[in-house]
């Protein structure tokens, strides 16, 4: 049976296997391993996210997140974790996607800093983002990004999102700091 989340139909995830990489659909047990990462005040200094205050608060955010979508139905959260397997299948960050409609979504990422300088967020994204633009209906995913954030800056172009106007990201308003950029989905 198709899981359900409200009302809005929550996307079956798989994992998905890179040549250095697994992407592990997230679960409440990816907590212990991914507090260490995350809590690296040097992930945030172009984010408005603040690391996680305690594995217990961060085990709590990734029940919700398994949950595959927003209580009220409106979005669906589709959530991996990343394992380098070079790395003894240590816990290297996260890819997400937030689908605010039928065809548009939010793609976001972070990698721990051990990780950084070796292509493995490159390596992420593109998997989830094959997978997530062969879902039914969904054409078009944005990223808003701290135009002083040169790694993801650069990132993002090297999976060929387009920097757009701000005043056509359809999600809300984007941080007076951010810049607004899209991937259309290959015709
Ligand atoms: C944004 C972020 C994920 C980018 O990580 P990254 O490791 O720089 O990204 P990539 O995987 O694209 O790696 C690129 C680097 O790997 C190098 N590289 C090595 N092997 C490579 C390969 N096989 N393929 C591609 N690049 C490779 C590139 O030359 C580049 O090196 P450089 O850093 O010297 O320029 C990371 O900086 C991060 O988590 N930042 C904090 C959180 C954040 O800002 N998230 C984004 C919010 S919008």
């Amino acid at each position: 049976m198709t899981p359900r989340c409200g009302d809005l139909l929550v996307t079956p995830m798989k994992k998905l296997i890179t040549e250095r990489l697994r992407l592990e659909p997230v679960c409440e047990g990816h907590a212990p391993e991914m507090f260490p990462v995350l809590a690296d005040p040097a992930l945030y200094t172009c984010l408005a996210a603040k690391p996680p205050k305690s594995v217990e608060e961060l085990a709590e955010r990734y029940a919700r997140q398994a949950q595959g979508g927003s209580p009220d139905g409106k979005q669906r959260w589709l959530n991996w974790i990343l394992r380098s397997v070079n790395d003894g299948d240590a816990c290297a960050g996260f890819v997400q996607a937030t689908l605010h409609t039928e065809t548009t979504g939010d793609l976001g990422y972070i990698l721990g800093t051990a990780f950084w300088g070796r292509g493995l967020a490159l390596e992420a994204c593109e998997a989830a983002i094959t997978a997530l633009l062969a879902l039914p209906g969904l054409t078009t995913l944005f990223a808003t990004v701290d135009r002083r954030n040169v790694r993801s800056l650069a990132l993002l172009a090297r999976l060929g999102f387009q920097r757009v106007e701000r005043d056509t990201y359809p999600h809300g308003v984007a941080d007076e700091s951010d810049d607004v950029y899209r991937l259309e989905r290959p015709a």
